[in-house]
This record gives C-alpha cells, structure tokens and sequence, in this order.
C-alpha cells in the first residue's frame, strides 16, 4: 500500500484462501448471468434499495422533518423489530454514542424491539410524553410485536396529551396496506411510506433508518453518499459481466457461496470497530433471514474485538475448521490518552504509547491468528469510522448478500420459514381461525402441557 492511498477503504483478499475453494472459478463464470438478472430486476422496480429512486424526495423530506418537526423532540421512541430496527440501531450506535456515555445531554433514540413487558413499562413510566416522538417502523403495518407496543403506547399517548396525542405520532409503513395505514387514514397521523418491494432488511437506507438518524443529528447525507457511490454501478443500466465482475459485492458473493460450498457453514463479522458492533448484528440478521433456505446457508456469527478475544475466540481459533471471516477495521481510530510514565517494568512495552496503540496492534494480532489457523478471512479496512464509509459498507454487504442468494438458487428477499413460529404464536393467544395450527400445539403440548420428555431439575 503506498503513503497516499493509507487512508482508502479497501478490502484485503490476501486471506480469502481461494485455494479451497474450487467452485470459485466456476461461481466467477456466472458475472454475465448475475449482471442480466440485475438489470431485470432494477427495470421492473424490484431493487430499490441499490436503485434508490424514492431517494431525492425522501432527502427533501428530511431535511424539512430535520429543520422542523423533529426538532421539537428531546426522545424519540422507535417501535419496530428486524429490519425496522436493526439498520436504526447500529446507526445510532456508531454515530450517536454519547447517549450511552455519563452526563449524557440532548436527544436520546430509545428502540423497543421486543415484547419486553417490563422494559416497555420502564419505558412509558420514565419518558416525558411532552417530549416525546413516537416513531412505529412496520412495512406491513401488521406484526404483531410492533403493533402490540403501539396499541399500548398510543393509550400513553393519549392519556397525557388528550390533544395532541396525534402529533407524537410518526408511522413509517406500506403506502398502501396494513393496519398502521389504516390508522394513518383513520386519524390523520402523519405517515412516511415504505417504498413498495423494499424488504424491512434492506430499508435502513429508507425513512426507517435515516428519520432516526437525521433526528440524531449524525450526517445522513454523507452516509446516503457513501451508499450511492457503491450501489450506483449495480443499478446502472450499463452494467456487463466485465463490470460486475469488477465490482466488490460481486467478488463478496462468489467468496461466500464458494465457501458454503467448501463446507464453511458459518461466517464469522469481527468488527474491530467497537462503535460498530451493531453492524454486526445488522449484517447477521440480513445475511441469515436472506439466506438461511432450503438447507444451504452460512450461520453469521457477530463478533467485536477485542471483547471477544476474551470470549468466542478460541472457538473462531481451534473450534470445527468451518469458519470464514469478514474483519472490519479502520485505518486511524483516535489516539487517546499517553500512558502514565511511572508503570511497572512489566509493561514497559507501554511506555510512550498512547491507549488508543491497543486496538489496531490487537486487532493485527487477532487478524494473524485467524489466518495462521487457516481461517479463509476478508478484510474490510476503512479509512475513516464515518458516516461515509458505514453507507459504503452497508451498500456492499447489502448487493453482496442479494447476489449470493441467486448463486444459491434462493430468494435471498423473502423468509418463509419464520412464518410457521408466527402463526403458532397467534393460535397460542387464541386468533380466529389457525385452527391445524392449535391442534398442531395441544401435539406438541403433550396431554398435560407439556413435552414427554419434562425431568424436575
Ligand atoms: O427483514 C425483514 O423483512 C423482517 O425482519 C422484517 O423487518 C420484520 O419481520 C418486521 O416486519 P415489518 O417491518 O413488516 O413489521
């Protein structure tokens, strides 16, 4: 690498281990395929999280909502789960991170992602509703979890402010179907849509990620850069097997497949970011609800360094030889305080050192380990932990994740299989109808509501 290109993005394949992976070649043959099928998609509008045609207006939104609406709000209250929360999340993680630190002042995201009874309580119990938005993310308008809290909190809402209940309310939801646009159209509550064919995990680009992100204040514009600049090429209508294949989701993808197809049936995301971590959760519930189908698949396994040199690593290190990773890190992190000068002989090696030296001389430790344990591993090395290099990233990983799905053969935007817990939980609380789902239960319940196999323990 020379001097001037030290503070790129770059992805390292230095550790892929393409020399395990003999279906590679052949996954690489494909670009021309994957290209046409890409151009098929775009132009009948089934893409628009890499096309983003709902993207200038939405910045025009925005920025309004950012100069007025959301500026009257000290709390912002998200309900919403999967891919409703999960983009919101690791944004505010990363680039809002004084919320979690002492002496916190200013505007606070609080996500209910869960049917937390206590938690929601605590919640509605703690918050201000004066000072409050409430922002319920749902494409469908249905699930029940979200639709659940907003049952509850709508009452809260209610009884505090009787007037203007309605204008704590925002709702981000299908323009056209589902309960929470019915009761956008039922009581005139300000609405947001969710553009058609944009799946909860590929919409943190959407209103769902950035209203939060611009309420936070954090540079959305510049995130919303840094993913155009990726997915841009993809949707281009000039895109050919030669240019795909050039691209990094594409090489991403074949790297994937071609792992699960040696046998490597978990992908480890180390994020060598601690403000990241979240990404890694974001990144785990995209990769495995868009892929974990028909028996094929690569379970994700979030990792963050160098916490979990302490905790999952020696599995990673000398566990079943199964894993690959992609390592995240940046190329400067602050530097932070210079150790004291008066430290035991045993850690001379610290003298002069500033604490910030850990990190990326951990993290090149670590990153050596795995590959020396003949871990096939990428590395994402950015130049900056900014909002530009996050929207880069999430452009990447998103196309990456789309594409390995078809070189599986599955669809990587759907998730039938999650459906079946659903409706069995709906039975469970008595819903109309579902009524093989309830005899299903009373099987699995056992005559006395319980498995055979209950041992008191
Ligand atoms: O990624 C997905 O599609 C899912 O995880 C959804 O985001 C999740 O099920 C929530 O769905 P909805 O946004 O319809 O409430």
């Amino acid at each position: 690498m020379t001097a001037g290109s030290r503070h790129q993005d770059v992805l390292d394949w230095t550790g892929a281990r393409w020399d395990r992976l003999p279906s590679a070649p052949g996954l690489r043959a494909r670009s021309g395929e994957m290209a046409a099928r890409l151009a098929a998609e775009i132009a009948a509008g089934r893409l628009p999280f890499l096309a983003l045609p709902f993207m200038d207006a939405l910045e025009r939104d925005l920025a309004e909502l950012e100069a007025g609406f959301l500026a009257r709000f000290e709390h912002m209250l998200l309900l919403g789960i999967g891919g409703s929360a999960l983009g919101a999340r690791a944004l505010q993680k990363a680039f809002a991170p004084s919320q979690d630190l002492p002496n916190h002042r200013g505007r606070s995201l609080w996500i209910l992602d869960n049917v937390d009874a206590g938690s929601l309580e605590a919640h509605l119990s703690r918050l201000d509703a004066a000072k409050t938005l409430v922002y319920v993310v749902s494409k469908s308008g249905d699930t029940i979890e979200t639709i659940g809290q907003y049952f509850l909190v709508k009452e809260w809402l209610q009884k505090a402010l009787p007037v203007a209940w309605k204008d704590h309310l925002l709702l981000n939801t299908d323009e056209n179907k589902g309960y929470l646009r019915q009761e956008a159209a039922s009581f005139g509550i300000r609405a947001l849509p969710v553009p058609d064919n944009l799946g909860g995990r590929y919409s943190a680009l959407s209103a769902v990620g950035l209203v939060p992100a611009a309420f936070l204040g954090m540079d959305w514009r510049a995130l919303v850069a840094g993913f155009r600049s990726i997915a841009a090429p993809l949707a281009d209508p000039g895109l050919n097997a030669g240019k795909l294949a050039a691209h990094p989701s594409f090489e991403f993808a074949l790297w994937a497949k071609a792992l699960m197809d040696a046998g490597y049936s978990e992908l480890i995301t180390f994020f060598y970011i601690p403000a990241w971590a979240c990404f890694a959760d974001w990144f785990a519930q995209l990769w495995a609800e868009s892929l974990g189908k028909d028996g094929q698949g690569s379970q994700p396994i979030p990792a963050v360094g160098v916490t979990d040199q302490h905790s999952v690593n020696q599995m990673f290190l000398d566990g079943p030889r199964n894993k690959a990773c992609l390592f995240v890190e940046r190329g400067n992190g602050p530097a932070g305080p210079a150790f004291p000068a008066d430290m035991p002989a045993i850690f001379d090696y610290l003298q002069g050192k500033r604490f910030g030296e850990l990190l990326p001389a951990e993290a090149l430790g670590t990153r050596m380990a795995l590959c020396k344990n003949d871990v096939p591993l990428v590395l994402l090395r950015l130049g900056a932990d900014d909002a530009r290099a996050a929207g880069k990233m999430m452009a990447l990983l998103g196309a990456a994740t789309l594409v390995t799905g078809w070189l599986m053969g599955v669809n990587p935007v759907d998730q039938p299989a999650v459906e079946l817990g659903k409706r069995l939980a709906k039975a469970r609380l008595g819903a109309s109808g579902l009524e093989e789902e309830k005899a299903e239960l009373a099987a699995f319940m056992g005559p006395a509501g319980g498995g055979s196999g209950v041992r008191e323990f």
